[in-house]
């Protein structure tokens, strides 16, 4: 359960910034306290969101490939780890890790996870880092000199503007002994189910986005009326990516970190961008950032992919 928090000064600060803007936005890094994580776990296991399972089954069906790829005595160094499920793929598979640095902004969550998989996985050193991935990465004086793979799946990367998901991208590859990125990212697809896959029939996609405004009543001491605002997914063709909005269905107004906000009938506030990739784009992305793909692993419908990159010399 979330423990009411109600000086949270760094998401009332960034909240009341994002809600200044012509169109209000809120940074998706929010989505991610304990109720959201566990939203977001329960949405991978739905019908429609149909990138978890596309991407679990890729490196299942890989595994003896990937890893052949892995140094001797890695570090596995996920971004986002989440609930850490796909991992244990690697972790079951790939013998050559030597220790596993989850990394995520979600704390609790976080250590919930490196719990058990500490119990689960007795021979891997777990080492948990409660932080921003946006932030300089720093490591422990066990970790740093390890040879390195980043893992980043679940395409979190698309939830980053482009530029930005190349900055990060280029500062994984100047990690200290970094050996490789394996990297899963989402790709175009037709547009209906993209939708779907972002407005489920059950509502769970919609309950994570409106947690949202819950965690800015709970912890920041906003005053939103909830019930005021309705989840919706929207293509945007321009830039590739679906967009997830919580529309005003009346006229509203709210306080944030001190701020009075209000909004209009039918206004929303953009909340994620879930960005969708062509191979075109994936490679150039690499290219910019100073990698190299040296595998490409995709399901049989081309949902999906997981790279493999090294660094470019
Ligand atoms: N890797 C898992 C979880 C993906 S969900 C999977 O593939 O299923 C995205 C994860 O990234 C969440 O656990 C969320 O807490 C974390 N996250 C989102 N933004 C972050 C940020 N800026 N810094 C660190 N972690 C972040
Ligand atoms: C974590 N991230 C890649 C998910 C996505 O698909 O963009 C978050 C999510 N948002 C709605 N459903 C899932």
């Amino acid at each position: 359960m979330n423990k009411p928090i109600r000086n949270n000064t760094l998401l009332g600060a960034s909240a009341r910034a994002g809600l200044s803007t012509a169109q209000k936005t809120l940074e998706a890094k929010w989505f991610y306290d304990h109720a959201g994580s566990a939203l977001f776990e329960e949405i991978t296991f739905l019908p429609e969101y149909y990138p978890t399972r596309t991407e679990t089954k890729i490196l299942q069906d890989n595994i003896a490939t990937i890893s052949r790829l892995f140094p001797d005595g890695a570090a596995l160094v996920e971004l986002g780890s989440g609930a850490s499920t796909k991992t244990r793929l690697l972790l079951d598979g790939v013998d050559q890790i030597g220790g596993y640095v989850p990394l995520d902004i979600s704390g609790e969550f976080l250590l919930e996870t490196a719990t058990i998989l500490a119990e689960d996985f007795p021979s891997i050193p777990v080492h948990p880092v409660v932080a921003d991935f946006m932030e300089p990465m720093t490591f422990t004086p066990k970790t740093q000199d390890m040879p390195k793979v980043a893992f980043f799946p679940g395409s979190t990367l698309g939830n980053l503007e482009s530029d930005a998901a190349v900055d990060l991208m280029a500062r994984v590859s100047h990690w200290p002994n970094v050996k490789g990125f394996l990297l899963g990212v989402d790709l175009v697809k037709a547009v209906d189910r993209l939708i779907a896959a972002y407005d489920d029939a059950a509502g769970v996609t919609a309950a994570f986005n409106l947690n949202l405004l819950h965690r800015l009543n709970r912890e920041a001491g906003a005053t939103i009326d909830v019930s005021a605002f309705l989840h919706e997914a929207r293509w945007n063709a321009r830039t590739s990516r679906i967009e997830m909005h919580l529309v005003a269905q009346r006229a509203t107004r709210f306080f944030v970190d001190g701020k009075e906000f209000s909004m209009r009938f039918g206004e929303s506030i953009h909340t994620e961008s879930s960005h969708k990739y062509t191979f075109e784009r994936i490679e150039q992305m690499a290219e910019r950032s100073g990698w190299t793909a040296k595998e490409v692993f995709v399901d049989e419908c081309q949902d999906f992919a997981v790279v493999y990159l090294e660094p470019a010399i």
